[in-house]
């Protein structure tokens, strides 16, 4: 049966619609109170369970509902409406309690137990989803808590689904003790099991702090929210006792630091609205999970549409810049592109679009920022995403304009050489379909690492502006004819800039090209640059059946 022929269809969940009769609002406005084990059971059975669901959909309630509101946040159950389908989402373990009995926590029973749990569609496809219910004990995390989240975890991964988390959270509840611990350890060691298996998305829509920020660290995308989002290992009060700094929450871990800062965010909402959007559209590029067809749709762009402004983009001048995002709009297919880390390491820039339909991941230098430079930040975030896209079977399309690896103290220092080799890594173990683009500079150890042919790209295309050598002319030349200018320097100095100037000249006509390369297919061909989109659709084409092996092992030891 298709897709939309399962779809319920009304506007309310699956649980909201059988309620419907039962509560007399939405459960928002229902009074808070707890449900006791001792409870005596309703006059009839039907209106007992109706009871007791309108009980759970109510939370924490009205006080505490009217405080998350107040606080420009929507409760665990709104955010699920937002992201499902109407009328799709069905709800499990509605009526898991804790079982603990310590600080009285005999008497906070509430059904659901601080988390909704469940399934739903969102695109047409179906998702998982745990959503911490602020209201009730903070959201925090008992072993029921965790018990629903993990066994939404195995649902989604034993069915082959993407699984979306809002966390909003106090983190381990105190009350339980160790057992929260566990907890959370269960999760953890799902989100690993699932990694590369089904797409993870962690939503950040309140707080997430001390060792429950690592179940949203471990998973494939965490999303931020605009001032309500914060993530921290240890809060302000901690980090002032132990390091004597002082910060407020947003200071220490709030968007724009992971954002922009530390690159633990993926990507943020301007509010919750905006974050499900943006995750919504996201899904629609993924797959279901690593063995699932991608989602390919029908064409909505020309595939043979040429670009002429393509032909000028790069300046004639090699050391200006020009916004590598210009020809990713240009070449992808219109209006289809979603950049992911866009404020952290710009220097690379990545993120998903699509290619005459078919959901592609895109990696380009970015010569506008540290004319396009490798420095440790640009490596790690590429390597990442280039292993997730190869986990998903996503092909990777690289444009290339790198001078080459930053030099200097501080990247040394900092590992350059073991970051480095992360980026190196991914791209030699990715067996997805590898295209790339020289637009410019490729020069050096760059030009290996930025999908050469060596490292199995299947496809190697350059712009006649392409630049493919050890480095550039002006420190080739210094390099190459030191002894000679010097010596010159001394006894004609206008003379020896002549010669520096026509050695330099010989060196970019004899190197600084894409002809060399392409003399020995190691650039399959130098093309127009107006020309890039056709090109790159017809050399997908055959790539969607690429099949490679490698020799099985357990695994491979990544630089970390
Ligand atoms: C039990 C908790 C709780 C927790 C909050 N609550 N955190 N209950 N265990 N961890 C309850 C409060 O008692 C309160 O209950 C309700 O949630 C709302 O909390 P408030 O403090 O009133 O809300 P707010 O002022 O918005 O502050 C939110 C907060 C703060 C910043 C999250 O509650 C806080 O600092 N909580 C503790 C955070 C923390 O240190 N957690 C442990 C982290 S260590 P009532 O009944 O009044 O509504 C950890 C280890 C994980 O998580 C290890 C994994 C390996």
């Amino acid at each position: 049966m298709g897709v939309l022929a399962m779809s319920p269809g009304p506007s309310k969940s699956v649980a909201d619609a059988a309620l419907a009769k039962a509560a007399p609002s939405n459960g928002a406005t229902k009074s808070p109170k707890p449900q006791v084990a001792s409870r005596a059971p309703a006059a009839d059975p039907i209106g007992r369970l109706r009871d007791r669901k309108a009980a759970a959909l109510a939370g924490g309630g009205a006080a505490r509902i009217q405080a998350q509101h107040d606080k420009g946040k929507y409760t665990a159950r709104e955010r699920i409406d937002l992201l499902f389908d109407p009328g799709t989402f069905v709800e499990l373990d509605i009526f898991v309690r804790t079982q603990a009995t310590t600080f009285g926590m005999e008497k906070s029973r509430f059904d659901g137990d601080g988390v909704v749990t469940g399934y739903g569609y969102v695109n047409g496809r179906i998702v998982y989803v745990y959503s911490q219910d602020f209201t009730v004990l903070g959201g925090s995390l008992g072993e029921q808590t965790a018990k629903k989240i993990c066994k939404v975890q195995d649902m989604a991964m034993r069915n082959g689904a993407p699984i979306v988390g809002f966390n909003d959270s106090g983190g381990a509840r105190i009350q339980e003790g160790v057992a929260s611990l566990a907890g959370y350890g269960e999760i953890f060691f799902r989100n690993v099991a699932a990694s590369g298996v089904i797409p993870q998305i962690s939503v950040i829509v309140g707080p997430s702090a001390g060792g429950a920020v690592y179940s949203p660290a471990l998973t494939d995308f965490v999303v931020m929210v605009e001032d309500s989002s914060h993530m921290f290992v240890t809060g302000p009060d901690v980090v002032k006792t132990v390091t004597g700094e002082e910060a407020s929450q947003e200071e220490l871990g709030g968007t724009s630091v992971h954002t922009v800062k530390s690159g633990v965010a993926s990507f943020s909402g301007l509010d919750e609205d905006d974050a499900i959007r943006k995750i919504k559209s996201l899904l629609a590029y993924l797959p279901s999970n690593n063995l699932s067809e991608l989602p390919v749709i029908p064409p909505s762009d020309d595939r043979f549409r040429m670009d002429e402004a393509l032909d000028s983009v790069v300046p004639d001048n090699p050391n200006k810049p020009y916004d590598i995002r210009d020809v990713i709009g240009r070449v992808m297919d219109k209006g289809s592109w979603e950049e992911i880390q866009s404020k952290w390491a710009t220097n690379v820039v990545i993120g998903l679009a699509r290619l005459d339909g078919y959901p592609v991941g895109i990696v380009a230098n970015q010569p506008a920022v540290l004319a396009g430079a490798l420095d440790i930040e640009a490596s790690v975030k590429a390597a990442k995403w280039i292993r997730f896209l190869d986990a998903f079977n996503l092909p990777v399309i690289s444009f290339v304009d790198t001078p080459g690896f930053l030099p200097g103290l501080g990247q040394e220092h900092g590992g350059i050489i073991r970051n480095g080799a992360k980026l190196l890594y991914a791209y030699c173990e990715a067996t997805v379909p590898k295209l790339a683009v020289i637009t410019r500079k490729s020069y050096g150890g760059a030009y290996i690492v930025m999908s050469s042919k060596h490292v199995g790209t299947d496809i190697n295309l350059a712009w006649p502006s392409a630049e493919i050598a050890v480095m550039g002319a002006e420190g080739a030349v210094k390099i190459l004819y030191k002894r000679d200018m010097q010596k010159l320097a001394e006894e004609n100095p206008a003379g020896a800039k002549d010669l520096a100037a026509k050695f330099r000249a010989e060196y970019q006509e004899k190197f600084a090209n894409p002809y060399v390369a392409a003399e020995r297919g190691w650039v399959d061909d130098v093309i127009e640059p107006s020309e890039t989109r056709p090109r790159l659709i017809a050399a997908l084409w055959p790539l969607i059946n690429k099949r490679e092996q490698r020799p099985q092992k357990k695994h491979g030891i990544i630089p970390l």
